[in-house]
């Protein structure tokens, strides 16, 4: 879509600026090309042309609405509505008011495009429930203000015939929020009185074609405007463009929305059917020629619709009063007085409905709240229309027209210029027509049309439209833009009639005729018909009329003078406002689509000085800002002049521009402000502004959110701190407390181990229940493991000596009993014999402790391992016991390996199969050994006969266990005897030996030289 139209729109230029020769004919020629291809908008800078196309173009839906919202003015092909969104940002960024002028001459397209632009904005500006309203009531008050201020008119089927100006009010947010409504004089004459080819507002035809069968009976109407005089004039009721009934809905679906209810609806259109029927009302005369209104129907519907009495009514149509000398005098009207009387009421009373539907409107759209808001001002008024006969209407709405343009030189070429002047910027003046000249003719104070025309209508005596021209003639004679029928040259006059004055207004001359000047100027009401309408029944008509001129007493202003002066109070208020302007032209006089009249439309930009506007344009600058408002809006956009500039501000924006890359020529440094020649160059300051916004938004927002953490940090760091000087604070009181019980405890532990001897106090207590339970522990880990171990007993602290001794016995006893518990029938048998063992030779004999470990044996030798005749001989005693032993012969003390086996009864000396010796055991009268650690045994025999042997001397390794064997067999515990030294024994014969025993280094047995048996024994290892 979009591609087609910017595609469409590479026909021709779409900124004049750009044209490339700016004469008329280039111009029209741009124009018309375009026009031929439907593109009816073209730029003059930010002005806008409009062409009239007579036919609908597919060019104002949502889609393009949506196109162009928010788009630079510039990017996008020419539109009305990227004139409106241009200003509603403007206003937006800017925060201040603006209004856009649309001018143009009738049929021109002003309403037109000032419905298209509330429609953008319908549409465009945010909204919400609450603003719909809004926007409906802003958009439905147009039909309603159409079909009661728009008519059929030569120039154009729905000619706006009042002057409105309407603000729409935007809050901060660019949300519409309200609408005001001002009216400028309505051209109420149309409703008595129409030309040939026009009609009468629209509402009356809309009321009699349209209305529903029992709103017109109630009303007293019949269908048709065929009935009603005032709609028959112009002979042209019915036109193609227009459809009265379906109008007459709009109408009246649009009056629900701007909160007229049904009751006040009747009253209003009660007020169109009173005017109809005042029209039909028709006067007889008597033969004095006073008018006559004889039990007249129309008349009683009036009366009826009114809420008045008939007769007062007709007295009031008919007759004038007269206050003389305190008394009322009634005067009958003439026939045409009546007429006039009647016709005055009509429009008056339909004036000032229009009035009061205009604050009707403005109510339903009023904002209330308070909070300051920005206008867009949309200013659609009437257009210049010239007329076969023109009269004080037209006048004044081409008066209107002349100030209008008057506003717009101001604003643009004479400002433009004057401001190039001021500041200093090199300017080749352009020349254009300033109509100021025939404004000053019409209005100017004591020698103007209008004060001439209101001294005329309040001077005494016979006033009368021609001596109005006569003082005109008088006055303006000479002035270039005032002609008539006698100031006029020969060729001129043939031009005039006698009663016109013709006027050169800036769009072309336009003659007047000065019939009803007068009439219509003063638009006076009697008295007396005023009086009975405040009694009407008709709430509106009634308020109305209650309210027109409040003050009795003084004249009221007349029409021209009031328009005058509404005028002034519009400029003023337009002033005001920064100006944004759309220009419309007429394209053909036929109202045919495609029609290019080129005559026409080069009047048109004649007068409306588009050539010299655009000579201003071209060679003038596009945009200027003062430099503290350039420098404050742009500033972010240089590295020098952000975030703040402090020289001087025309420095700041040099630097500015050049940062921005200007060209030279595209900017002028003025005195106080800067001038950008192209507007594209400011849009691209924009863009980067825009851009830069972002950017700023974003650092900003960076920098906050940083600066939003530092401050959670820092209060996140002081609160850890605090919890960690609490914490801290906690930890240290608890190590004090701890370091408090320790010091009480060690000091009771050190006077514990101070007083640890004495009794058990408060003191040592504590300290004594520590050793205790200590050594308890340490005793429990380190108690003996064997019986036999009696060094492993720790030793007890004094407190325990006691304790420990008990502890002890009990612990061996234990231990004991463990061990006595595990001792088999073997052992303790075995023991037994060791226990014997210990009685007999524990500390007498030294090898005694090394023997105490080694086990006893049931026999050394086993059976087999003794002769078998041996066994056979002692078989009969049990052999007990058998150990091998040395034998030492008694006479040379020879060792002889032998065996000794011990029987029930006797001891054996057994050399293989002999038994060498047997020694009963009742002959054993003794054993002796020494006390060292050999193993010499000597047995003790009795020898009674000489076969005895003798004493025997044997070693054996096995002594204590042989001696133990042998003490159990023998039953000869007496018998031991542990010797020190020497040891005697006897043999045969009663012959002594003896056997000595010593320590030495290597055990030895040998004969000594004494004879005596030597036995060297080691010395037993100390324990
Ligand atoms: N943009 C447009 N597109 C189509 N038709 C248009 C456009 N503008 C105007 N017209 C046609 O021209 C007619 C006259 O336009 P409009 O009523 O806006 O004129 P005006 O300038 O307000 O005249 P006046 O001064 O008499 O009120 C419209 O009724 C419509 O038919
Ligand atoms: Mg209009």
């Amino acid at each position: 879509m979009e591609g087609a139209l910017t595609a469409r729109d590479r026909v021709g230029i779409q900124d004049f600026v750009l044209l490339d020769e700016t004469t008329e004919t280039a111009f029209l020629s741009n124009l018309k090309k375009r026009f031929c291809k439907d593109l009816i908008y073209t730029y003059i800078g930010t002005l806008l042309v409009s062409v009239n196309p007579y036919k609908q173009l597919d060019i104002y839906n949502k889609k393009q609405m949506a196109i162009y919202m928010g788009v630079n003015f510039f990017e996008l092909p020419p539109h009305i509505y990227a004139l409106a969104d241009n200003a509603y940002h403007t206003m937006l960024t800017e925060f201040n008011n603006h209004f856009i002028l649309i001018s143009g001459e009738s049929g021109a397209g002003k309403t037109e495009a000032s419905k298209k632009i509330l429609q953008y904005y319908a549409v465009s500006c945010p909204s919400t429930t609450l603003l719909n309203t809004v926007r409906d009531k802003m958009l439905m008050s147009n039909p309603v203000l159409e079909a009661f201020g728009n008519a059929k008119t030569l120039k154009n089927d729905n000619s706006s015939r009042f002057g409105k100006y309407m603000d729409i009010q935007f809050d901060s947010q660019g949300d519409a929020v309200g609408g005001h409504i001002l009216n400028y004089l309505l051209e109420k004459s149309r409703v008595v009185h129409q030309n040939h080819g026009e009609r009468n507002f629209h509402i009356f035809y809309q009321l009699v074609e349209g209305g529903e069968d029992n709103l017109l009976q109630q009303m007293g109407l019949e269908r048709g405007y065929q009935h009603y005089s005032y709609l028959t004039q112009g002979q042209c009721a019915t036109v193609s463009s227009i459809n009265d009934k379906n109008d007459w809905k709009s109408v009246k679906n649009a009056l629900q929305v701007i909160d007229i209810d049904e009751i006040t609806s009747n009253h209003l259109f009660g007020i169109i059917a009173i005017v109809l029927h005042l029209g039909n009302i028709h006067f007889d005369s008597d033969n004095k020629g006073h008018a006559l209104l004889n039990n007249n129907a129309e008349l009683h519907w009036v009366s009826n619709l009114l809420g008045v009495d008939a007769y007062t009514l007709q007295e009031g149509l008919t007759f004038k009063k007269i206050d003389a000398h305190k008394d009322q005098v009634l005067s009958p009207f003439t026939l045409d007085h009546a007429v006039y009387v009647r016709d005055a009421l009509a429009k008056a009373m339909y004036g000032q409905t229009f009035t009061w539907l205009v604050n009707k409107i403005n109510d339903s759209m009023e904002n209330k709240d308070s909070s300051r808001k920005t206008v867009i001002g949309l200013l659609d008024i009437y257009g210049f229309e010239v007329f076969y006969v023109n009269s004080f209407e037209q006048f004044c709405i081409n008066y209107c027209n002349e100030k209008l343009q008057q506003l717009f030189i101001q604003l643009t070429l004479q400002a433009e210029q004057e401001e190039y002047e001021a500041e200093n910027i090199e300017w080749e003046p352009v020349q254009f027509f300033n109509n100021k000249i025939i404004c000053d003719l019409v209005e100017e104070r004591h020698t103007g049309i209008i004060s001439i025309l209101d001294e005329e209508c309040l001077r005494p005596g016979d006033a009368t439209d021609l001596t109005f021209l006569e003082r005109l003639q008088e006055k303006m004679g000479s002035h270039p833009h005032f002609v008539t029928h006698k100031l006029a040259d020969k060729m001129t006059r043939k031009t005039l009639e006698r009663g016109d004055f013709r006027l050169l207004h800036y769009a072309g001359e336009v003659t007047y005729c000065v019939v009803g000047f007068l009439d219509k100027n003063n638009d006076l009401l009697y008295r007396n018909i005023k009086d009975l309408m405040c009694q009407s029944k008709n709430a509106i008509v009634k308020e109305c009329f209650s309210t027109m001129d409040p003050d009795n007493r003084r004249r009221p202003e007349t029409v021209a003078t009031q328009f005058k002066s509404s005028l002034l109070k519009l400029t003023e208020i337009l002033m005001a406002k920064e100006a944004w302007y759309i220009r419309c032209l007429k394209s053909n006089e036929s109202k045919q689509p495609g029609q290019f009249d080129e005559a026409l439309i080069r009047h048109q930009v004649k007068y409306l000085g588009l050539m010299e506007h655009l000579r201003v344009r071209r060679t003038g600058f596009a945009y200027r800002r003062k430099y503290e408002d350039f420098l404050k809006r742009y500033k972010p956009l240089c590295p020098a002049t952000w975030p703040h500039w402090r020289g001087d501000p025309a420095d700041g924006v040099e630097l500015l521009a050049q940062h921005l890359g200007y060209l030279p020529f595209e900017y002028k440094m003025g005195r106080t402000k800067i001038f950008i020649r192209h507007p594209r160059t400011l849009y691209a300051t924009e863009d980067a502004y825009e851009k830069c916004k972002h950017e700023l938004a974003t650092k900003l927002q960076a920098k906050y959110k940083g600066y939003r953490t530092k401050g959670e940090f820092k209060k996140q760091k002081e609160a850890a701190t605090k919890i960690e000087t609490c914490w801290r604070g906690a930890q240290a009181r608890k190590e004090r407390e701890k370091r408090e019980w320790a010091v009480k405890v060690i000091r009771k532990f050190i006077k514990g181990y101070m007083t640890r001897g004495q009794a058990k106090v408060t003191d040592n207590s504590e300290y004594l229940a520590f050793v205790k339970q200590s050594y308890l522990n340490r005793l429990k880990d380190n108690l003996p493991k064997t019986v036999l171990d009696k060094t492993t007993w720790l030793s007890p602290p004094a407190v325990l000596t006691e304790a420990s001794e008990i502890l002890r016995k009990l612990h061996y006893r234990l231990m004991v009993r463990k061990y006595v518990k595990g001792i088999t029938p073997q052992k303790k048998a075995q023991l037994q014999l060791k226990v014997l063992t210990s009685s007999i030779f524990k500390g007498k004999k030294d090898s005694y402790p090394q023997s105490v470990a080694q086990p006893f044996m049931d026999t050394r030798i086993s059976e087999n391992d003794i002769n078998a005749r041996v066994i056979q001989m002692i078989r009969h005693e049990h052999i007990k016991y058998s150990v091998p032993i040395i034998k030492y012969d008694r006479n040379g003390f020879k060792p002889r390996p032998r065996q000794l086996i011990l029987t029930q009864t006797a001891a054996y000396v057994i050399e293989k199969a002999k038994i060498k010796q047997r020694v009963l055991y009742t002959a054993l009268k003794g054993i002796s050994v020494s006390n060292l650690t050999d193993g010499m045994i000597i047995f003790h025999v009795t020898c009674e006969d000489s076969k005895q042997k003798g004493d025997v001397v044997i070693q054996c390794d096995h002594l204590f266990e042989l001696l133990t064997k042998l003490m159990v067999i023998a039953n000869k515990q007496n018998a031991i005897q542990v010797v020190q030294g020497s040891i005697k024994f006897e043999i045969p014969a009663g012959r002594e030996r003896a056997v000595d025993f010593s320590t030495g280094q290597e055990p030895m047995v040998y004969k000594g030289n004494n004879g005596h048996l030597m036995v060297v024994a080691t010395r037993a290892r100390a324990r």
